[in-house]
């Protein structure tokens, strides 16, 4: 059965994405079977995975989506046809990493899912029960999520068993903590018997430009909150590097980048066995 894992930060441009597509692509290497679910209308972690040309054809494609797991329902085409009930395999796009006998696959996004938030009636368990009927084909699912607090999340919470946080070492980096915090007390207090836990923070010193001094400080209100919350932090730290935004561009796997340094890749590669560990993995 797979162990599914939520990127959660209330807070944008954190690395939730670079470290969702690149432990999707690590996994793949390690010949896991890897479910990577994009759950934002922002849909960066499809054009990461996919790369941006194979990613906006699947689009003019027409081809399924994230939303229609949330609406259950695939539109009518034509104007004879009648909407159908959505079957997730269909929705799951197969063998989408690099190598050509990939086990990456990809359940995509696209920017219409923000019109699931108008009318989220009853929508936050149903990315949770499409998973059911297919959790015993992988290894390991991971979902990739908005930075604002929505329907979206409950059915990131509903779906996942860890929790996974980005956090940026810079001014404000705690802001989205406490609101975490908040939202995961609140799910746990409606929803007793759902078992989910914060796997641990990540560290991504994405910033170039951030003083140390400023770094310092944030660490330090980082490592109050996550002691007060009884969090863990994992211990690898991930350095700033043009290497991951390439990695994004191009829909590959740090290593695979070209110039990418052996200590960002092999600093990576330890950051995962940290994660495997924490969630119970084994690769
Ligand atoms: N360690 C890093 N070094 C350099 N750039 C990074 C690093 N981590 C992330 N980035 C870049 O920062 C931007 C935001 O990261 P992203 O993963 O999209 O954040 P989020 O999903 O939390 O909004 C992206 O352009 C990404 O390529
Ligand atoms: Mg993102």
């Amino acid at each position: 059965m797979a162990i599914v894992v939520s990127l959660i930060n209330m807070k944008g441009g954190v690395g939730k994405t670079t470290v969702a597509s690149q432990l999707a692509h690590a996994a793949d290497a390690d010949d896991l079977r890897v479910l990577a679910i994009d759950l934002d209308p922002q849909s960066n972690l499809s054009q990461s995975i996919l790369g941006p040309q194979e990613y906006v054809n699947h689009l003019s494609g027409n081809e399924p989506t994230v939303v229609q797991v949330l609406e259950d329902y695939v539109p009518a085409v034509g104007k004879e046809g009648a909407p159908t009930p959505v079957d997730v395999n269909d929705v799951i796009m197969k063998s989408v990493g690099y190598r050509s006998d990939s086990g990456l696959d990809l359940i995509p996004s696209r920017l219409e899912l923000s019109r699931t938030l108008r009318n989220p009636t009853g929508k936050e368990r149903r990315l949770a029960k499409a998973l059911a009927q297919i959790q015993r084909n992988y290894d390991l699912v991971l979902i990739d999520c908005a930075p604002t607090e929505s329907i979206l999340t409950d059915a990131a919470y509903f779906a996942s068993k860890f929790i996974i946080v980005p956090i940026k070492p810079e001014f404000m980096a705690t802001i989205g903590l406490p609101l975490l915090e908040r939202s995961l007390r609140e799910f746990r207090l409606e929803n007793e018997d759902h078992e989910l836990h914060i796997a641990g923070l990540v560290l991504n010193d994405q910033s170039e430009y951030a003083s140390n001094n400023e770094k310092v400080n944030a660490r330090r209100d980082i490592r109050q909150i996550a002691t007060e919350n009884d969090w863990r932090i994992f211990q690898y730290e991930m350095p700033y590097s043009r290497s991951y935004a390439q990695a994004s561009r191009k829909g590959l796997p740090l290593a695979r980048t070209p110039y990418a340094k052996a200590e960002r890749v092999n600093g990576f590669d330890r950051l995962k066995n940290e994660i495997f560990n924490a969630i119970g993995v084994r690769s």
